[in-house]
């Protein structure tokens, strides 16, 4: 199973790929965790990337991409994957579309996870005191919020085009979002 989840920062993604993960058994791809994952080594890809996601913006479509190519290119992606934080504008879904097709896997569902920026920003600020994401303050919130509008949000069309979008309403507890989207993803499920 290819799964892409999409929705703004809080929606719920890596919540629910985490446990999507353990159901299809297939790995949990997050190219926000990917990139933390960098910062937090130092390596100079991390030090470039360290403000830029302090801030609340894209890191550039190069680095993404071939951070991608590197993820996809090991074994454990053979079966599928859950991919969680991209695309996030065309040119990424192009690039992506293109990649997938190159390895003769192209995505089969596309999940939008729908939450209002009310509740976005409830959550956002209560991870900021759990867990102190850098950016998780009030500014870099108002600012993920704003780039998701106005360059990811595009990429929900752009899946709805190719027949491949599923919305799911993201408000609820975990167990009832998680059987929202497992209801949603069925009918892909069976025919792959
Ligand atoms: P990324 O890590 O992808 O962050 P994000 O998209 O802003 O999303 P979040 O991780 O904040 O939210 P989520 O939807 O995963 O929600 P979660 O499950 O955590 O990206 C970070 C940065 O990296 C970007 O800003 C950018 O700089 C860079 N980056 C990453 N990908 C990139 C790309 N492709 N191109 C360029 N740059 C890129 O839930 C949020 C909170 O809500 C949690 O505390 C959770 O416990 C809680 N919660 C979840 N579900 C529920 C529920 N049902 N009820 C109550 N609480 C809930
Ligand atoms: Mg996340």
């Amino acid at each position: 199973m290819r799964l892409v989840l999409l929705g703004a920062p809080g929606s719920g993604k890596g919540t629910q790929a985490a446990r999507l993960k353990q159901h299809l058994q297939v790995p949990h791809i997050s190219t926000g965790d990917l990139l933390r994952a960098e910062v937090a080594a130092g390596s100079p890809l991390g030090v470039q990337a360290k403000e830029i996601m302090a801030r609340g913006d894209l890191v550039s479509d190069d680095i993404l991409l071939g951070m991608l190519e590197d993820r996809f290119s090991r074994p454990d992606t053979a079966n599928g994957f859950i991919l969680d934080g991209y695309p996030r504008n065309l040119a990424q879904a192009a690039a992506l579309d293109g990649l997938l097709q190159r390895i003769g896997q192209p995505m089969d569902a596309a999940v939008q996870l729908e939450v209002d920026n009310e509740l976005l920003i409830e959550r956002l600020a209560g991870r900021a005191k759990a867990e102190g994401r850098s950016d998780d303050n009030p500014e870099s919130v108002r600012k993920r919020l704003e780039v998701y509008d106005a360059q990811t949000a595009p990429v929900i069309e752009f899946y709805r085009q190719h027949g491949q979008l599923t919305t799911v309403d993201g408000v609820g507890t975990l167990d009832e979002v998680f059987t929202r989207i497992i209801e949603a993803i069925a009918p892909v499920r069976e025919v792959g």
